[in-house]
C-alpha cells in the first residue's frame, strides 16, 4: 500500500528573538556621568522590573489571605531567600531586611550580650564606629592588610588576658574602604577572631557591590549591606548572621508583627524569634524584592568579568589622576593594594567642594566632596598626604570618584579632561 508522505513544510526564516535588556543595565538620564556609586549606585534595570512586575499585585506582607496578599508575603520570603543565598548564609543565619547599612549596624549593636567588647579599626565609616558601646575598643588605621590581621591579634590577645573571661568580643570591619576603596583581609581578619573566641561583622556596603560576598566562605559571623549602593533603589539593607544573640535580644523595635503572642496585661507579651522579631511594622516588600532581584542577577552573572571591567576602569582613571601634577590620592594601604571601584583625591591649592560643583556644573558630572562619613580617617589620609607630597597647598577636605555598572571610559575621560582643565 502506498504510503502517503506528509509534505514537510517549507522553511521559514524564524524572526530572531528580541534582544532582552541587560538586568544588569543601569537607569540613568543621558549625558548625567555618576561617578558617584558609593554613595549610591544607579538602580539596575533588573531592579526596575521587579518593582514594575510586583506593582499591580500591591497589597499587605504577612497580613492577609487575600490572593493578592499571599503573593506579596511570598515575594517577601523568597527576597530574604535570594538575598540570603547570595551573602552565603549558613542555616542558623538570620537575614533580616532592615533600612540600610546604617541601620543593620545599630541593630546588632542593640543585639549585643552585655559586657561585650566591640573591637573596630579608626578606618571605619560612621555607620561602623559610632553604634557601638562604650568600651569599645578603636585600633589605629594599619598602614597594610598584613598589619590590620597583626594589629587585631595583639589586640585580642590583650583582651584575652584582661579580667573579662568569657565575656563576648565582637570584632567590626569594612569589607572595602568607602574613603580609599581599599580592600580589608576579612577571611584572615575572621580566623584571628574566632582563633580568639571573638565573632566578625563585616560592613560590606562598598565590598559586595564590586565583589562576591560569601558567609560562609568567608567564616563571618555577621554582614551588613544598603540597597542602594547595589543597585536596588533607597530603603533596604540586610543584616545577616547568627540568630542566637538576635533572637536573644530584645526586639529592634516592637510592634506588629515582631510578637507570638501578647495578653491583656500591659507587659504581657511573647517576641516572635527569627527574622520577624526584629521586623515590626509593614516591611518595605518593594525594596526588598528589588534588591532581591540585583542580587540574584548579580549571581548570574560572570562577576570575574564584571570584576576586570571596573578593574580596567579603575587603572585609567588612576593612571590619568596621577599624571595631573596637581592631583594627590588619598591611600591607607600600598598604592598596589587590592581595592574596589573608588578612587578620593584632591587638587591642591583648590577647594573640593568648589571642585566638585563645577565639575557638575560645567561637565555634568557627579563626585562626592567632604570627608565622606569617615571624619577620621579622611583627616588622617589628608594630613598623611600632605607629608608624602611636601605640599603645604591641599585643601581640608577630599573629592571621590566612585565607578560601577554602567560606567564608561568616556566618563572616566570625561572627568580626567575637567580636572585638567579646570579654569
Ligand atoms: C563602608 C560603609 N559603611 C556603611 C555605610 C552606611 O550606609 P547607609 O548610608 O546606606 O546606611 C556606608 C555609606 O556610604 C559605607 O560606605
Amino acid at each position: 500500500m502506498p504510503v502517503t508522505l506528509v509534505p514537510s513544510l517549507p522553511a521559514v526564516d524564524t524572526p530572531p528573538a528580541p534582544a532582552r535588556p541587560d538586568p544588569l543595565g543601569v537607569l540613568g538620564v543621558p549625558g548625567e556621568i555618576n561617578l558617584d556609586h558609593a554613595a549610591s549606585a544607579p538602580c539596575a534595570r533588573a531592579a526596575a522590573d521587579a518593582v514594575a512586575e510586583l506593582l499591580p499585585w500591591y497589597a499587605s506582607v504577612h497580613r492577609g489571605a487575600g490572593a493578592l496578599s499571599r503573593r506579596c508575603t511570598l515575594a517577601y520570603e523568597r527576597a530574604r531567600q535570594t538575598v540570603g543565598d547570595f551573602v552565603g548564609a549558613r542555616a542558623g543565619d538570620h537575614v533580616i531586611f532592615t533600612r540600610n547599612t546604617t541601620d543593620s549596624v545599630n541593630l546588632l549593636a542593640r543585639a549585643l550580650p552585655a559586657g561585650t567588647t566591640v573591637v573596630t579599626f579608626a578606618g571605619e565609616h560612621h555607620a561602623n564606629l559610632l553604634p557601638w558601646p562604650r568600651g569599645s575598643v578603636r585600633l589605629p588605621v594599619p598602614a597594610d592588610p598584613a598589619g590590620a590581621v597583626r594589629a587585631l591579634a595583639a589586640a585580642l590577645a590583650e583582651l584575652s588576658r584582661d579580667a573579662r573571661p568569657g565575656l563576648p568580643v565582637l570584632v567590626a570591619v569594612t569589607g572595602a574602604s568607602n574613603v580609599t576603596g581599599e580592600v580589608w583581609p576579612v577571611a584572615e581578619l575572621a580566623r584571628v577572631a574566632h582563633r580568639h573566641g571573638a565573632r566578625i561583622l563585616v560592613d560590606a556596603a562598598q565590598l559586595a557591590p564590586h565583589a562576591p560576598v560569601d558567609l560562609a566562605a568567608l567564616d563571618v559571623d555577621y554582614l551588613a549591606l544598603s540597597g542602594h549602593k547595589l543597585y536596588a533603589p533607597f530603603g533596604t539593607g540586610v543584616l545577616v548572621g547568627r540568630g542566637d544573640w538576635l533572637d536573644a535580644a530584645a526586639p529592634y523595635l516592637a510592634g506588629g508583627g515582631a510578637t507570638s503572642h501578647v495578653g491583656p496585661a500591659t507587659h504581657e507579651v511573647r517576641w516572635a524569634t527569627g527574622p520577624a522579631r526584629h521586623e515590626a511594622g509593614t516591611p518595605n516588600l518593594l525594596g526588598a524584592v528589588a534588591l532581591a532581584a540585583v542580587c540574584a542577577a548579580l549571581a548570574g552573572a560572570d562577576r570575574a568579568a564584571l570584576h576586570a571591567r571596573e578593574q580596567a576602569l579603575l587603572s585609567r582613571l588612576r593612571r590619568g589622576l596621577a599624571a595631573l601634577p596637581d592631583v594627590v590620592e588619598l591611600r591607607t594601604f600600598p598604592a598596589d593594594a587590592p581595592r574596589v571601584g573608588i578612587v578620593s583625591f584632591v587638587v591642591a591649592g583648590r577647594d573640593s567642594a568648589d571642585v566638585a560643583a563645577r565639575l557638575a556644573a560645567a561637565h555634568r558630572i557627579g563626585v562626592r566632596d567632604g570627608l565622606f562619613c569617615a571624619h577620621p580617617l579622611a583627616r588622617r589620609l589628608l594630613s598623611e598626604a600632605a607629608a608624602r607630597t611636601g605640599r603645604t597647598d591641599l585643601p581640608p577636605t577630599a573629592l571621590r570618584a566612585s565607578l560601577g555598572l554602567g560606567t564608561t571610559e568616556a566618563d572616566v575621560d570625561a572627568l580626567l579632561t575637567a580636572l585638567a582643565t579646570l579654569p
